[in-house]
């Protein structure tokens, strides 16, 4: 079991757990991700790991409520115990100085964004970070990524953060991109599957390679199920063991939107019964 010693709530519906995991602590690096599974009857959640600290040997996921699974989550507190957390899964984030580097987050894909921009920080690049979200009460971690960055630029769909721009995140890279004197060399770009398409979709036209990290259904987190399977170029990928992080240029983002929608009539019946009812 695996106990919950920390609990906060980042923005309507975006919550964050510290989980005391010694084990997961002690190796996980950037980019890599866990399972979670919250009694005998859950369904396994997958979570990037936003941060860790391997002395105290604890896990940080912030995670947003979409559907039963992850509201069943959010009703635990601190001192409760989760029944699963398996990782660390998916292949680490290729960290290397690469010169000046651009690092962006949307919604709650600020999270899986800060220890990247923290490992890219400490590897010596020069970090340029763009955080988005639809309004300014949803943005996260704005502290964490200005320490993280030696750059910070925030925007809101509606304008509502006072001292960012209003627009979206791919307004900010574009200006960025233009601007020769930044002279970046790789992106990263995480959130919402449709802000990562567009993302991927503008650096192409400036031809800087754009790492992205597919969130597809998982079941099994171990290659086995192919539930999780992305088209990358020519070739089917496993984001459990492939990834989560693939070359934004090569996905095939309209498959990966339609896939992702399988469930969403079962999920909207489940998350209904569970409102209604309360139990399981
Ligand atoms: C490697 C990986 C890392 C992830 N990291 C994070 C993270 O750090 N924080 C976080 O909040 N979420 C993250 N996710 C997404 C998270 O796992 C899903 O939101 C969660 O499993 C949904 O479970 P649910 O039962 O609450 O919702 P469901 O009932 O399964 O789904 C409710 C609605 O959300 C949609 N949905 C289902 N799965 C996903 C998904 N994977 N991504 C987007 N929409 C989905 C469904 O289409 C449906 O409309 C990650 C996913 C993966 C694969
Ligand atoms: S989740 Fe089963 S193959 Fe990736």
């Amino acid at each position: 079991m695996y106990k919950i010693v920390e609990k906060k709530e980042l923005a309507p519906t975006v919550t964050l757990m510290k989980i005391l995991a010694p084990e997961i602590a002690k190796k996980v690096l950037a980019g890599q991700f866990i399972i979670i599974r919250t009694d005998n009857k859950g369904e396994r959640i997958p979570l990037t790991v936003a941060d860790y600290d391997r002395e105290e040997g604890t896990i940080t996921i912030i995670f947003q409520e979409v559907g039963y699974s992850t509201k069943v989550l959010a009703s635990y507190n601190v001192g409760d115990e989760v029944l699963d957390f398996v990782g660390p899964l998916g292949k680490p984030t290729e960290i290397e100085n690469y010169g000046t580097v651009l690092c962006v987050g949307g919604g709650v894909g600020v999270a899986p964004v800060l220890p990247i921009a923290k490992a890219l920080k400490e590897a010596g690049n020069n970090v340029i970070s763009i955080i988005g979200a639809r309004c300014q009460d949803l943005l996260i971690l704005e502290e964490e990524m200005r320490e993280a960055s030696t750059e910070l630029h925030i925007t809101t769909d509606d304008g509502s953060c006072s001292y960012g721009v209003k627009g979206f995140v791919t307004d900010k890279i574009k200006e960025i991109l233009e601007d020769p004197s930044n002279d970046v060399k790789h992106v990263w770009a995480i959130g919402p599957v449709i802000m990562m398409k567009f993302c991927a979709s503008l650096t192409k036209n400036y031809d800087v390679p754009t790492t992205v990290s597919m969130n597809p259904i998982m079941v099994d987190g171990t290659g086995m199920c192919g539930a999780c399977r992305v088209a990358v170029g020519d070739k089917t990928k496993f984001a459990c063991v492939d990834g989560p992080e693939f070359d934004g240029h090569l996905i095939d983002w309209d498959l990966a939107m339609r896939r992702m929608k399988i469930f969403v009539e079962k999920e909207r019946i489940i998350t209904e019964k569970y409102e209604k009812e309360g139990n399981r």
